[in-house]
């Protein structure tokens, strides 16, 4: 990635503050969206991805700390603020919650303590590729990419206070599935999941952190992350994009959920943009920006 490309343009900073307080979620740029699915009573949902919270110990590896360093200023270095920000904001305003992943920009036990301590019972969501991530850009130099996949998701889970690699809310009718696709891709064992609670019969909202392909956000997301043109072929050049089409589980996937009448909308993140595009005749995509920019998705489901 281009890593300037999301600098905003007012950085400030100071360091992130260990503990917000007083909080009121006023600060939260909400952009309202709509999802028609059919609820026996309307409600709402807080959804918010990518906060890249930035923390470190100080008896953290060196690379963690430089991690930190490097990364803090380019998220704003309000992190920690936004998400209690956001966590204010729903508590105020909405039924609950939803974190589509990237809450870390990093593994460190800084950040972790701050997902523990703030991220609400109650909140559903799923993990990003930073979630996995041990020294993201550093890892060449770090020369270790840190515990594999499958080492992270348990330790995450004592953590995040949700299911993984995948949860189901139910609310009003309404059945929210959040999965785990960090790398673009799903596994067997969500689809199968998927399917059982499909077969309840009610209408679902699915919810990851990378977004399924469309034209549409494929085009938004390369023209924000100023990616260059494939001249094979121009719609691939986002990996996660190229990895989802050349991944059979998810391609079938993405198959069954276009003719599947009860997906009424996806939600996503990644791209730290907001974009929205439709994904088959019953359900739109709708990104979210990144939290670490106070953006939130406030979505009315009726
Ligand atoms: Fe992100």
């Amino acid at each position: 990635m281009t890593r300037g490309e999301f600098i905003c343009s007012s950085l400030a900073l100071a360091a992130v503050p260990a503990r917000a307080s007083g909080a009121t979620g006023d600060k939260i740029k909400a952009k309202e969206i709509v999802i028609d699915a059919g609820a026996e009573k309307p409600f709402s949902v807080l959804h918010v991805s990518d906060t890249h919270l930035t923390a470190v110990y100080p008896h953290e590896d060196k690379w963690k700390q430089e991690m930190s360093r490097a990364d803090t200023p380019i998220f704003g270095a309000k992190q920690e603020e936004a998400l209690v920000e956001a966590v204010a904001y729903a508590k105020a305003h909405c039924d609950f919650l939803l974190h589509t992943g990237d809450l870390i920009d990093f593994v460190s036990a800084a950040n972790l303590d701050v997902v523990r301590r703030h991220l609400p019972k109650g909140c559903i969501g799923s993990l990003g590729n930073h979630e996995y991530s041990h020294y993201g850009w550093l890892v060449k130099k770090a020369g270790t990419a840190g515990p594999g996949r499958e080492e992270t998701r348990k330790m995450l889970s004592e953590f995040y206070p949700f299911r993984l690699p995948l949860v189901a809310k139910e609310l009003n009718g309404v059945v929210f599935v959040a999965i785990d696709d960090a790398d673009g891709t799903v596994s067997e064992e969500q689809v199968s999941q998927f399917r059982r609670i499909a077969k309840m019969g009610k209408p679902i909202v699915l919810c990851m952190h990378v977004p399924f392909y469309t034209p549409g956000i494929c085009r938004a997301g390369k023209r924000w992350w100023k990616k260059g043109t494939d001249a094979t072929n121009p719609e691939l050049n986002l990996p996660d994009f190229g990895r989802q089409k050349s991944d059979p589980t998810t391609c079938a996937f993405v198959e069954h959920l276009k003719s599947e009448p009860l997906l009424k909308g996806i939600l996503s993140g990644h791209l730290h943009m907001f974009a929205e595009n439709r994904f088959s005749p019953t359900a739109m995509q709708h990104v979210a920006a990144g939290n670490f920019s106070f953006a939130a998705q406030l979505v009315n489901v009726t």
